[in-house]
Formats: structure tokens, sequence, C-alpha cells
């Protein structure tokens, strides 16, 4: 059993501060993602909770015990540095037992563990060969035997996939999840690769400039980000933005853009803004002769089953995913139109969603 909390926690560094005030909980055997852009405060967040770095101000709970001021050796969390550095010289056992032999268990112990997390992993049959000349799948297998073997409350990784190829990266990504489906333990997980943290997360925490910005499963952030940065950040090709005119009010059932009307699911509620910033996503616009918004086809770039077509529009340049069905030609004029019911409509001076995708019957925001 292993709960996280931060209460609070900030920290400076001289005059600048890397964590403004973070405030969330990391729930027993949850694998919990913290992704951000480089340098908005991940690995310091990570290093306070391992107990590496001592927070400016706040607390941090581990099971309700405060630990704000425990050293790391006595958190009992497992900080997992560089997963991929094995020792060549070392057999799969040796080296999977490393952090056991360092901690000088019984040799009878260090032998039950590293044959139990072997045999999870199914590598127990490669325990006495070297590393080097084994395959890459087996490698993965052993750093992550020597990652688990410890038996730690919780697990920080920092980045760790950060140094692989995407091939490789996207197998990894699986074992590392299906390991914690079995092991069950505690996981906070830290990158800005927001494909990583979709694929493996229970829960994201969305982070920019020492802030946390939201917290919620995969699909909630995805789906109904809390700021346009959020928003921006998560999906590939990035969700489209563009100007409405005359502002959003609540009780709106549309929104013009460059003259064009969209129509929307009427919200009662929401809050008013007189300026507005639209979101859409790539897969939420298609290509309809009747679209509200007319443009002229820049780009078409195939994917397989599904195709991005880029179109020019007096609103800005707009990235459209359809279906690979939809004849389109580069410089064609097309209509586009929009799923109403997925936009997201951001004020621009607070940065916030005013009025999110997936209204609840209510017309609130749920
Ligand atoms: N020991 C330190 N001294 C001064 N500034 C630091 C120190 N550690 C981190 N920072 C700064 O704090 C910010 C957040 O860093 P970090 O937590 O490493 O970000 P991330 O892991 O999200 O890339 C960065 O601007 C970084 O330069
Ligand atoms: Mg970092």
């Amino acid at each position: 059993m292993a709960e996280i909390a931060l209460h609070d926690v900030r920290k400076s560094f001289g005059d600048f501060t890397a964590v403004t005030s973070s405030t969330f909980t990391v729930k027993d055997g949850e694998f919990f993602v913290m992704l951000g852009p480089s340098g908005c405060g991940k690995t310091t967040t990570l290093r306070m909770i391992a107990g590496l770095e001592l927070p400016t101000s706040g607390r941090i709970l581990l099971d309700g015990e405060d630990v704000t001021f425990n050293r790391a050796s006595k958190r009992d969390i497992a900080f997992v540095f560089q997963l991929f550095a094995l020792y060549p010289h070392m057999s799969v056992r040796q080296n999977i037992s490393f952090p056991l032999r360092t901690q000088r268990l019984p040799r009878r112990e260090v032998r039950a563990r590293t044959e139990e997390v072997a045999k999870m992993l199914q590598i127990d049959t490669i325990l006495d060969r070297r590393v080097t000349g084994l395959a890459a799948g087996d490698r993965q297998r052993v750093a992550l035997g020597r990652a688990i073997v410890r038996r730690a409350k919780a697990f920080l990784m920092d980045e760790p996939l950060g140094a692989l190829d995407a091939a490789f990266r996207e197998t990894m990504c699986e074992e590392l999840r299906l390991l914690h489906e079995r092991i069950g333990a505690t996981t906070v997980y830290v990158t800005h690769d927001q494909i990583e943290a979709m694929a493996m997360a229970d829960r994201i925490c969305v982070m920019n400039r020492g802030e946390v910005l939201q917290i919620g499963a995969p699909m909630e952030v995805y789906e109904r980000p809390a700021t346009r940065f959020v928003a921006g950040f998560l999906g590939s090709p990035s969700m489209n933005f563009l100007t409405a005119e005359g502002g959003f009010a609540p009780g709106a059932d549309a929104i013009r853009i460059e003259g064009a009307r969209l129509a929307m699911p009427t919200a009662r509620e929401g809050l008013a803004c007189p300026e507005a910033i639209v979101g859409a996503r790539p897969e939420h616009i298609s290509i309809a002769d009747d679209g509200a918004l007319r443009g002229r086809v820049f780009a078409v770039e195939y994917m397989g089953a599904r195709q991005l077509v880029t179109v020019e529009t007096a609103a800005g340049r707009l990235r459209v995913r359809t279906p690979n069905t939809v004849r389109v030609a580069t410089g064609e004029t097309v209509g586009l139109a929009f799923d109403a019911e997925r936009l997201v409509v951001f004020d621009p001076v607070s940065d916030r969603a005013v009025r999110s995708a997936l209204f609840d019957h209510s017309g609130a925001l749920a």
C-alpha cells in the first residue's frame, strides 16, 4: 500500500520558482504520469517525492505519514534511474540481484527474490547468461527486473525511455504497463511525450511552467482540456484553434468564425467571455460539401487508414483527419463541418476552457 500526497508543495532555486504550488494525491496502485514540456518542473517534483530535494514549503505524505523531512533512504521509494544501463560484464542474475546485494540481504533471500522476479518476467531460463548478447527484449526485462526486485512501496521513473528509438519505446511502454498490472505498485512516471503518457497512464498530471494545470484520465484530459495549453499539448497533430467573432455567452447555440456559423448544443451554463477561441481536434472536423467554413486544400498526407488534410481557410490553416476513402486533391476548394459536441471554447485572457466538450444533459460543465 502506498499513497503519495503533495500538499501545496513549492520549490524555489534562489529567486526562480521551479514548482509553484502542487497539490495532488497519487492513489495506491496507480500509474500516475507527470507530463509537460522540458523545464516545467517534473524532475524537481519527482526528486522531492523521492527525498532527494527538500521542498521550499509544503508537505509530502506517504500513506498518510508526513515524510517531508525524511531522507530518501527512509522512504522506501525506488527511484528508477537509467533503466537501460545494465552491467555488461555481469549475468542476468547478477544484474537483477544487484540492488539486493548492495542492501546486504541474506544470500538465500537474494536468490529467492531474484528467481521470483525472473519468473514473472519470463527470463528465469536465462538467469546465468551474460547480458551482452541477449536479445533486446530480454535485456529490457532484465532492466525491469532490476528495477522491481527491491519491492519498494512506490516507483518513480524519470523519462526512462527517453533515449530509445520509437519502435523499442513502444514495446517498452507495453512491457511497463503489463508489469504494472501484475505487480500493481504505485508508480509516478515522468515524460514529455504525450503519446507515452496517453498509452500508459491511469491518470495524467499536465504541468507547465511549474504549475499543475490538470489531472485526469487520459481520455478526460484529451476530451475536456482545462486550458488551452493542455489542449494544445495533447494530440498529434495539435488541436486547431480558431478565433470566434463576438465571443461566447452561456446559452449560445452557435459560435461565429469568419462569418461562418457553427451550431453547437446549447449550454445553459459556462462562462461568458467577450473574446473566444474555439478548439477543434483534427478528427472532429470533416470535409463536407455543405460545411460551414470553406477553404482550399493545401496538403494531403496519407497515413494508412487515415489521412491528414491541411486546409487554408479565412480563419487560418486547419488540419483535418479523415478516412482515406475521402477523396481530396491539393488545390481543391472544400467545405468543413465541425463536430459541434466536441468543440471546446477558451477564454484567451485566462487561457481556460469556458465551455468544454461533451456536456452533460443539463448543459452544465460536468
Ligand atoms: N538545482 C537547480 N538549481 C537551479 N535551477 C534548477 C535546479 N534544478 C532545476 N532547476 C530549474 O528548474 C526548472 C525545472 O526543472 P526540472 O524539474 O528539471 O524540469 P523538467 O524535468 O520538467 O524538464 C528548470 O528551469 C531548471 O533549470
Ligand atoms: Mg526532467
